[in-house]
């Protein structure tokens, strides 16, 4: 499958599995129990192995819109970076902020710990609902800005599942830049 290049190759966009990914850290759509669930969060966990559920019950949590870091285990990724994203409850009860705060916190993170490419799932856009232009719109407006503000990481990759999502990102990025 084709690599997009966007903002000088700083933003990639792939189609495809995420826990495949041989990037620093991969992000994973987290409920705030942060222990496992279906989607990318099932994946992740079943990919990185039983350790990942140890780890996580460990951390005890995380509330939505923020983002706490473990190893990737057996994943080819050193790190995962959980993120809680909001489940859509119409648009007015803050959702967009938070969806933001998601992207900002895991990019945080990732500088943190000098990670130097991060690879995004689309966030809140399966069991949570978020409308998928919307979401789209809301990581790669958050992502940009915070690219332009800091050096690292180097490398962000936007890891669409399926063509809807895809199609949305191709879109919006050829806008943008
Ligand atoms: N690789 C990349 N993307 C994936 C993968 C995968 N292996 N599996 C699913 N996706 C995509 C979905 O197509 C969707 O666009 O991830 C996006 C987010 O969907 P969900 O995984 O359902 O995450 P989210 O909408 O944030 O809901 C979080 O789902 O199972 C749970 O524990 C999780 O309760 C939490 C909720």
């Amino acid at each position: 499958m084709e690599i997009k290049e966007f903002m000088g190759g700083r933003i990639r966009l792939f189609m495809g599995d995420i826990t495949l990914m041989e990037v620093d850290a991969v992000v994973n759509a987290a409920n705030s129990s942060l222990l496992g669930g279906g989607g990318v969060d099932g994946a992740i966990h079943r990919a990185a192995g039983p350790q990942l559920l140890e780890s996580c019950r460990k951390i005890g949590g995380c509330a939505t819109g923020d983002a706490v870091i473990t190893p990737g285990f057996n994943l080819k990724a050193k790190y995962i970076i959980h993120t809680v994203g909001p489940i859509w409850r119409g648009g007015q009860h803050g959702e967009p902020n938070l969806l933001a705060s998601c992207y900002r916190k895991s990019l945080e993170l990732a500088a943190c710990h000098q990670i130097k490419s991060i690879a995004f799932p689309n966030i809140s856009t399966g069991a949570y609902g978020y409308p998928h232009q919307e979401a789209a719109e809301i990581a790669i407006n958050t992502v940009n800005e915070f690219l332009i503000n800091h050096s690292i990481p180097d490398y962000v990759w936007f890891v669409c599942f399926g063509n809807s999502n895809y199609n949305i990102y191709e879109e919006k990025l050829r806008a943008k830049f």
